[in-house]
């Protein structure tokens, strides 16, 4: 058996900025399920939000971040995080430069979609969660040990004080191992990996929130999935992000006979919030046209966008064109476990942080290039928080190994089954048919009946995972009944403010303690 002080789920950049502000003095893990650098956030192109301009102003930011989140927001959260945004990037840029600047040491800013003014800090042109990812894992303290490829199957709850006391993991040869912990982190990211058109990594399988779901954690608004609006496409496949900062830079969105598609749909056109831009994209595919990103007015895209244009050259794009097909796909889940703004969850002991929480930050549609800056603060303040604990005086908790049989695997789907199913039904444009044809799809697997994951594959829980998401994804959607942000329905296709504004669904699975 392990122990530790702060167990940390997830290598991304919430996990990472949560480790670096860490005492050096508190005992500190980092499990991944893969490798270090195999996260959503190191994919990240688009930047971090921030007024930093001296035509820019927190109160504009957080007007944006309302329009796009169509109201549905926490303000008190959404104020708080945005107001330290200037200074969290601040202090990271005066640290390590890490942030494209010109040569007199101005901070360059850029341009997304549903931003009223240029706020968006990036590194490397497109590459700015590789690069912020690089100079968290650069500057990890010594009191930090990581360890990769293991797969954290379940969380360890202690029934009498409703506290977690750590998890249990296993690895690629399927033996398992105890990490006990006085403070346990679930920063695994979403779970874009559930639809067949996604930018995310595929480690994005929604872990995290199914490990706190079947301990007793609360769901809270996990209806709205973002899609965004621009991957690259390809024979029916994407194949990566086309970054907003490509409209952000004048690209428009055009059909084969470069008509744009956008003018006449939202005053702000290609640069409208993403749930509007991607809708309208899907309603052109699915009458069979085709819809480009016409870039030929963009100077030297190739040195502006260097990760961008390798992903087309590798994929058979001829830039010279003007021109790159793309298609929407899943980006990034507003809801997740419903944490306070540092991460605390309803389990004591047990925190989330980055995408796998929902502060209420997002709403029901996330701004651009507001997640990494979530992540940003969420592991910095958790940190001070968790800094104030003593780790000396603490005593790890002890756990009752699990007394339940195991039991026999259960046919499972395949993931491209999952992955079709929900793009299908609980996708761009969803309805009651499609919603609750779902539903009973996802119900023959009785997921929920299932109690001991021990003697499951990696694989076979990632699919039981997978399918938990999908089952709240699709009980929420078909709870609400109306239109909002990433939530489309087209048998509601408009916001029903007095049924539902501030009405948040939420789930929570019943334990026995
Ligand atoms: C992008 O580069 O378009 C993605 C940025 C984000 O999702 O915030």
């Amino acid at each position: 058996m392990r122990k530790t002080d702060v167990l940390i789920i997830g290598s991304g950049i919430a996990a990472l900025q949560l480790a670096a502000h860490l005492r050096t003095d508190i005992n500190v893990k980092i499990i991944t399920k893969s490798k270090l650098r195999m996260t959503n956030s190191y994919l990240a192109q688009g930047g971090i939000a921030a007024a930093l301009s001296a035509k820019d102003h927190t109160s504009k930011h957080l007007t944006d971040t309302l329009e796009a989140g169509r109201n549905h927001n926490n303000i008190d959260t959404v104020r708080r995080i945005l107001s330290d945004a200037p200074g969290l990037i601040n202090e990271m840029f005066a640290r390590g430069r890490v942030f494209d600047h010109d040569p007199q040491g101005n901070l360059l800013l850029g341009m997304e979609g549903a931003h009223s003014v240029p706020r968006i800090v990036r590194s490397g042109g497109d590459a700015t969660g590789k690069y912020v990812s690089e100079y968290l894992i650069d500057n990890l303290p010594p009191n930090i040990t990581v360890e990769e490829d293991i797969f954290v199957y379940e969380l360890l709850v202690n029934t009498e004080n409703n506290r977690c006391i750590g998890v249990k993991g296993k690895r690629k040869d399927n033996s398992t191992s105890l990490f006990h912990a006085n403070h346990t982190i679930l920063a695994t990211g979403g779970c874009g990996q559930l639809y067949s058109y996604t930018s995310n990594a595929e480690t994005a399988c929604g872990d995290g929130i199914a490990l706190a779901y079947r301990a007793g954690a609360e769901l809270i608004d996990m209806e709205f999935i973002q899609f965004h609006p621009t991957l690259l496409y390809i024979n029916g496949e994407t194949k990566g992000l086309i970054s907003e900062a490509v409209r952000g830079e004048g690209a428009i969105l055009v059909t084969d006979e470069r008509l744009p598609i956008m003018e006449g749909v939202h005053p702000s056109k290609d640069l409208a919030p993403r749930h509007i831009v991607s809708q309208t994209i899907y309603n052109y595919l699915k009458q069979g046209q085709r819809i480009y990103l016409d870039i030929s007015t963009i100077k030297e895209f190739t040195s502006r966008f260097p990760t961008i244009s390798a992903n087309c050259a590798k994929n058979g794009i001829d830039l010279s064109l003007g021109k790159i097909p793309v298609a929407p796909g899943s980006h990034f889940l507003m809801g997740g476990v419903k944490t306070d703004i540092t991460g605390r969850t309803n389990i004591e002991r047990l925190y989330a942080i980055g995408e796998t929480a929902c502060t209420g930050l997002h709403g029901a549609n996330r701004l651009a290039s507001n997640s990494l800056l979530e992540g940003l603060y969420q592991g910095k303040k958790l940190a001070e928080s968790l800094n104030m604990f003593s780790s000396k005086h603490e005593l790890y908790e002890s756990h009752e190994a699990h007394t339940t049989p195991s039991e026999r695997p259960m046919e499972l789907p395949n993931l491209e089954e999952i992955k079709a199913s929900m793009m299908e039904r609980v996708g761009i444009v969803r309805n009651s048919f499609l919603l609750h044809t779902q539903k009973n799809w996802l119900e023959q697997f009785k997921v929920d009946q299932i109690n001991n994951l021990d003697t499951y594959s990696i694989e076979d829980i990632t699919k039981i995972f997978m399918l938990i998401n999908a089952s709240c994804i699709t009980d929420s959607a078909i709870a609400r009944k109306e239109s909002r942000g990433g939530h489309f329905r087209s048998d509601y296709p408009f916001e029903d403010d007095k049924k539902w504004l501030g009405r948040s669904i939420k789930q929570i699975k019943h334990i026995e303690r």
